[in-house]
């Protein structure tokens, strides 16, 4: 497509990545319907996408084996000094990385289009928006950026002749030499995988994927590794939280703001149908929250994102009927299963598996098979707006005021369902000490029980304990104004390896003590972790869950919370004097509880 384009610095950028790269076309996107529908069919003509008939333009695309998920351990912050990325990323010389990762995007787009997308993250032209330009040699990222993001034009007027924009150079890695017979999803092996952020030139270079946070590089990269290093400088906050809007019977709204790792239950927080009488949920976002203080000094928070990037296996009727009305059409699903009637299937979906289906690998699958029909990190792309429960003031420029903060992780033992923090800083401790076990939205180890810091662990595009910082100081800004921090583990099991806590749904009983806290009317407990419902504290009615699993669920194990005592020592010791003095303080203070 022929396009006028004024941005001298656009132009030139695009002009010096084609040089490299060597594309046989530029072809700058313009976000239309058009635009999708054509570069599906061609996907589908070449045996990328597999058309989903049960699903108006709903299309299916099975990733190469090794290219299933977020790669942590390719993933780079790269500062002019090492401390400055801090313990907790990988680490490489700037001038290193580039020219190791220059000699691989040379002719890397050989026998390939090269599209440049213009994307906004926040709605086109909000004072708290940010735009991007993502030049991609995928098809498959283009149409996922479309769902994902702000596309088009559009972007390109708001840009004008000199606008800001945060280049992301991205490539699969895989280019094709003459007559070379293209494969389904071409990617380059691990150890040419590159995820780079430079985040003090506000650049993003990604190679050799083309899966989820590797490639859509508007998400993740810029929306958190950048933009997390941006709010430092500029005094706000880029979080890896769902946003939702809670409104009791009485009709008094809560907007929350809840962190929790990968594949730990945003998605399915955001969306949640309270099964409690007469209590209302509303989704804003599920992964990602820009926030600003507002003129009224409260914290505000917009949603960057355009669509959902989620966790398919476990998603229900039972579990997340919102999201299942929200798959009807215009999906993209990745590494999920087809069934014989053409839809699509995973493990946990309502019913009985089906008795035959094509699995992710593309082979044949029955209830018998070994490995599940779907990856376990299998997703499907949603366009946020099908949302029934979307809440009409999800693109509000000027974003929603928050009340509470939630922090949480997956742990099996330990910790309890839900308890407050005894303050600011006390909620920036649990912040700052979360732990999780992984799951297989990082390509490594799953179930390994690791700290993962405001689930920021691996998005945060500068020194863990600077960010620690940034977030004290928030709170001293906000003052009063700040909202009040809550710690959740909805993942607690028994003895015999069960959930302890229904969840989903029920997880509505939980928000309600929140909000009856900041109100004032639900009394707490005081314990050495924090502040637990007392005996009848949590709405209970209607729930079918024994005395003893809500004994259990609301235990302080204080055994079990003085051994992790060295694990938080441990974790803390490797920011060194980045480490600020208050953190060690709120530590000091847990000693003390714990007796
Ligand atoms: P990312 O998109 O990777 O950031 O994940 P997420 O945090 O949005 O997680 P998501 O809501 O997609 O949930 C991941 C998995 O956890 C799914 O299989 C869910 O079914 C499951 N899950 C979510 N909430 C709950 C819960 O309250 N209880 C239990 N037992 N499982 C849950
Ligand atoms: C996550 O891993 O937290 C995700 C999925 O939201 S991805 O976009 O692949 O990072
Ligand atoms: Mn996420």
């Amino acid at each position: 497509m022929s396009m006028i384009i004024k941005h001298e610095k656009l132009n030139k950028w695009v002009r010096e990545a084609a040089d490299l790269c060597r594309p046989d076309e530029v072809y700058w996107c313009d976000g239309s319907k058009e635009e999708y529908d054509r570069l599906m069919a061609r996907s589908v003509r070449s045996g990328s996408a597999i058309v989903i008939d049960k699903r108006p333009n709903s299309f299916l695309f099975r990733s190469d084996p090794s290219d299933v998920a977020r790669v942590e351990a390719r993933t780079y912050i790269s500062t002019p000094k090492q401390i400055d990325a801090g313990p907790t990323n990988n680490w490489l010389d700037p001038d290193e990385l580039k020219s190791t990762m220059k000699e691989l995007y040379a002719g890397c787009m050989k026998g390939r289009t090269l599209y440049v997308i213009p994307f906004s993250m926040g709605p086109i032209g909000s004072p708290i928006a940010k735009i991007g330009i993502e030049i991609t040699d995928s098809p498959y990222v283009v149409c996922n950026m479309h769902t994902m993001t702000r596309v088009g034009t559009k972007v390109l007027d708001v840009l004008g002749e000199d606008g800001e924009f945060i280049p992301c150079l991205h490539s699969i890695g895989a280019p094709l030499e003459e007559g070379q017979e293209d494969v389904p999803w071409p990617c380059a092996p691990m150890e040419k995988k590159y995820i780079s952020h430079f985040p003090d030139e506000n650049l993003i270079w990604s190679y050799g994927s083309g899966y989820g946070g590797n490639a859509l590089l508007g998400k993740k990269c810029l929306a958190l590794r950048i933009a997390s290093a941006m709010a430092r400088r500029e005094g706000w906050m880029a979080e890896h939280m769902l946003i939702l809007r809670l409104t009791s019977p009485g009709g008094r709204q809560y907007h929350i703001a809840a962190a929790f790792p990968s594949a730990c239950g945003k998605t399915n927080l955001a969306m949640l149908q309270p099964t409690i009488e007469g209590w209302k949920c509303e989704t804003i976002g599920d992964d990602i929250a820009w926030m600003k203080i507002g003129p009224d000094g409260r914290l505000y928070a917009i949603n960057p994102e355009a669509g959902f990037f989620g966790v398919a296996p476990g998603t229900s009727y039972e579990s997340n009927p919102m999201a299942m009305d929200t798959l009807h059409e215009n999906i993209i699903f990745t590494n999920c299963a087809l069934k014989d009637d053409g839809d699509i299937w995973w493990e946990g979906m309502d019913g009985e598996p089906p008795a035959h289906a094509i699995d992710w690998k593309g082979r044949d699958w029955s209830p018998d098979s070994k490995e599940p029909a779907a990856h376990p990190n299998a997703r499907f792309t949603a366009p946020a707006s099908q949302c029934p429960v979307i809440c009409r003031d999800w693109e509000k420029p000027e974003g929603v005021p928050i009340d509470i903060f939630i922090f949480g992780g997956r742990r099996a033992g330990v910790v309890p369902l839900v308890n407050e923090a005894y303050s600011w800083d006390h909620g920036v401790f649990l912040g700052a000490t979360a732990s999780s076990e992984t799951t297989a939205a990082n390509i490594g180890d799953i179930g390994n029980l690791r700290r993962d810091p405001f689930a920021m662990k691996p998005f945060c595009g500068y020194n863990m304990g600077d960010y620690f910082h940034h977030w004290l100081e928030m709170g001293d800004k906000l003052g009063e104004k700040a909202p009040r921090i809550f710690y959740v583990n909805w993942f607690r099991k028994s003895a015999q390896g069960k959930f302890l806590w229904p969840g989903f749904g029920e997880n509505s009983r939980v928000l309600k003590w929140m909000c009856e806290r900041i109100d004032g009317h639900a009394g707490a407990r005081e314990t050495a972790i924090g502040l637990l419902p007392d005996d009848g504290g949590l709405d209970l009615a209607g729930l079918n869950v024994a005395a003893e699993k809500m004994e259990e669920l609301l235990r302080v194990d204080m055994g079990a919370w003085k051994a992790e005592i060295a694990s938080i020592e441990e974790h803390f010791a490797q920011f060194g004097d980045r480490l600020p003095e208050r953190m060690r303080q709120q530590l000091e203070e847990l000693k003390n509880r714990l007796g």
